[in-house]
């Protein structure tokens, strides 16, 4: 008997970094998942080597009725909705007088738009389930901790922050068996991890890691397996009375002194 046996998740951003290794993690605890991505092809690979526990659909998460057809389509391939993680988002980096108005929409539509989106399109099919719930949204160390050349990144993720416990307080206020969580990831080893590289090429693959590396008391970057086990035990039932929390998983770095 798996953590989420009988559990149904629709996962954004399931093709590629923490939305697959979350996807991979429920799957081995018995969950079946709708893996929702932009890159269709990358998703369908994933779903393919998944099984028959694992479908997967083109989502845009700053469309609602793109999320409104990943929803019937979860409905339609599984029978119902549980667990909704909210993982897609962008990095892009610019501070608040450099940042162009183009990177901070497309930022706030992707990372906070996309949460808020998914969230009302996903909760009434969740309650209508009549099960316990879980909506897992990826947040950022940076939500808690400002980066002054990130602040498109900051504030969406803050934003993600304060919208998971409204969400998380008006399930309770309804009765609804729905909770809903933020996880707080470092710097992790993942596809946008890589991508920064491109963008210090004065640096070496080791001596980029280790500047990120040197935010995290524990002196490291962290494994997407990491965070896939911090959102897996938020989804299951084990974390039936934690509702509103911000979970950090960044090996210290928003305790960093
Ligand atoms: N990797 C890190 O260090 C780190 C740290 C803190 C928070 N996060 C957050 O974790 C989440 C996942 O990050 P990651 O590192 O796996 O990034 P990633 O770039 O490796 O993967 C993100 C996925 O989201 C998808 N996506 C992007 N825009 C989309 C859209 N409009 N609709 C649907 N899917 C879309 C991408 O195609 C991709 O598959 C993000 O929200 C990110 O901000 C990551």
């Amino acid at each position: 008997m798996g953590r989420l046996s009988g559990k149904v998740a629709l996962i954004s951003g399931g093709a590629e970094g923490l939305g697959a290794a979350t996807a991979r993690a429920l799957v081995r605890e018995g969950a079946r998942v709708m893996l929702g991505d932009i890159q269709i092809d990358k998703a369908r690979a994933l779903a393919r080597e998944l099984g028959d526990a694992a479908d997967a659909l083109l989502l845009d998460v700053t469309l609602p009725e793109s999320w409104d057809a990943a929803v019937a389509a979860t409905l339609k391939s599984f029978g119902k909705l549980n667990i909704l993680v909210n993982n897609a988002g962008i990095s892009e980096p610019g501070g608040v007088s450099s940042v162009s108005k183009e990177s901070w929409a497309r930022t706030m539509r992707i990372n906070l738009d996309g949460v808020f989106h998914g969230t009302q399109a996903a909760l009434p099919a969740m309650v209508a389930a009549g099960e316990t719930g879980s909506i897992v949204n990826m947040s950022s160390m940076l939500a808690l901790r400002p980066g002054g050349s990130f602040a498109a990144y900051c504030a969406s993720k803050a934003g993600v922050a304060m919208l998971t416990k409204c969400t998380a307080l008006e399930c309770a206020a309804n009765g609804w068996p729905i909770r809903a969580n933020s996880v707080h990831p470092g710097a992790i080893e993942t596809p946008m991890l890589e991508r920064y590289l491109e963008l210090m090429p004065e640096l070496t693959r080791e001596q980029a890691y280790a500047g990120f590396a040197e935010n995290h008391p524990m002196g490291r970057c962290g494994k997407p397996e990491e965070i896939a086990a911090a959102v897996l035990f938020l989804a299951s039932d084990e974390a039936s009375f934690t509702t509103g929390t911000e979970l950090t998983v960044d090996g210290g770095g928003f305790i960093r002194d």
